[in-house]
């Protein structure tokens, strides 16, 4: 199973997603300000991993402190840097808050407890994680036809959570099975995580696959290519709209235009009741670089701009289900989602 990230001997070590596939490069980080640099600039990335790496960031604050810091002090330095790195995914804040509950239970500890302590909690989010992804796939898969063809976006495997995956996952389930003839991934312009990553998972498993670029779906859908449109969230409203990677939304207009189910797969700890629609999400809009000039070679004409919004909202009426660890939620979502977190 792939995993992004790791506990070990008072380090986190990462895999560095923005050399993937070229190059598999480990870093191994000692302060939270390097986890919180990893998540800013997408080392690692999805909304799961980043939740872990954001509990993992904070471990480190209280196990490297720096000299003479006094421990609420560092941790609520690193709980505020570690919260300001990406503002759309609420696993990150989720992470964070669960964290600081540990972290006020065993403020009467020893310093020896308490680093045990708020360790053993971010390695409980990270095997929670792993345990809901499996779930999802279970649920997902059960959802899907035989010799089902899934399209998908962007990055929502091993890779984007603490293992497994989220509609990869269920990708992942659905091929175990038996059940999938093959799994069309769009390429997720401009930081290409469909073509950087999904692929390279889908290779190391050897899952069959073909890339598409972003603008195929519509055209592949119309020739009746697709069986079910899998995504995965980064924030899900009380409403049931999901907040995923740019391009989602329009794979969701055209799954409504062509009649294919559209499903979200994520753990409930991607869904926050504290919003009650998407319009009150907060998309993060990446430097214009990202897409004038990808990866460093440019594209456009020198003085383009470019306007890079890194997630966009799909309205609930658009999505079939969503699939968590707790079971496939279906509408009305403003019923099913409070029963399920309930
Ligand atoms: O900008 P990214 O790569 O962090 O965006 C990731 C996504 O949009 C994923 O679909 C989402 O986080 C779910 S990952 C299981």
């Amino acid at each position: 199973m792939i995993t992004p990230l790791r506990w070990e001997e008072g380090r986190v070590v990462l895999l560095d997603q923005t050399r993937l596939p070229q190059e598999e490069v480990w870093l191994r980080l000692s302060g939270w300000r390097e986890v919180a640099e990893a998540i800013r600039t997408m080392r690692v990335r999805g909304a799961p991993a980043i939740g872990i790496a954001a509990a993992y960031g904070l471990a480190l604050a209280v196990w490297n402190p720096s000299p003479g810091k006094d421990p609420r002090a560092a941790f609520e330095e690193a709980a505020e840097g570690l919260s300001r790195t990406r503002p759309t995914a609420v696993n990150l804040f989720w992470a964070i808050r669960r964290m600081e509950g540990a972290f006020r239970r065993l403020a009467r500890s020893d310093p020896e407890e308490l680093r045990r302590g708020v360790l053993a909690e971010a390695v409980r989010i990270h095997e929670e994680d792993i345990a809901a992804n499996r779930r999802i796939g279970e649920h997902g898969a059960a959802l899907l036809p035989e010799r089902a063809r899934v399209l998908t976006v962007c990055n929502t495997g091993g890779l984007a959570t603490g293992g497994y995956g989220t509609a990869l996952g269920v990708v992942r389930r659905a091929w175990e099975q038996g059940k999938l003839r093959e799994v069309y991934a769009c390429e997720t312009r401009p930081l290409l995580q469909g073509a950087r990553l999904t692929a390279w998972e889908l290779l190391t498993e050897r899952i069959p696959f073909r890339l598409i670029v972003d603008g195929a779906a519509g055209w592949l859908m119309a020739r009746d290519g697709v069986d079910a449109v899998l995504v995965g969230a980064d924030r899900i409203a009380r409403n049931g709209d999901v907040v995923n990677k740019i391009g989602t939304y329009t794979l969701a207009c055209l799954a409504h235009r062509h009649g294919i189910p559209f499903y979200s797969a994520a753990p409930t700890s991607t869904i926050d009741l504290a919003v009650a629609t998407g319009a009150e999400i907060p998309i993060e809009e990446r430097a214009e670089e990202e897409v004038v000039a990808p990866r460093g070679v440019t594209f456009a004409p020198r003085g383009a701009r470019a306007w890079n919004p890194a997630f966009d909202v799909t309205p609930a009426e658009l999505v079939t289900a969503i699939i968590t660890e707790r079971g496939v939620l279906r509408p009305p979502y403003h019923d099913t989602i409070p029963q399920a977190l309930a």
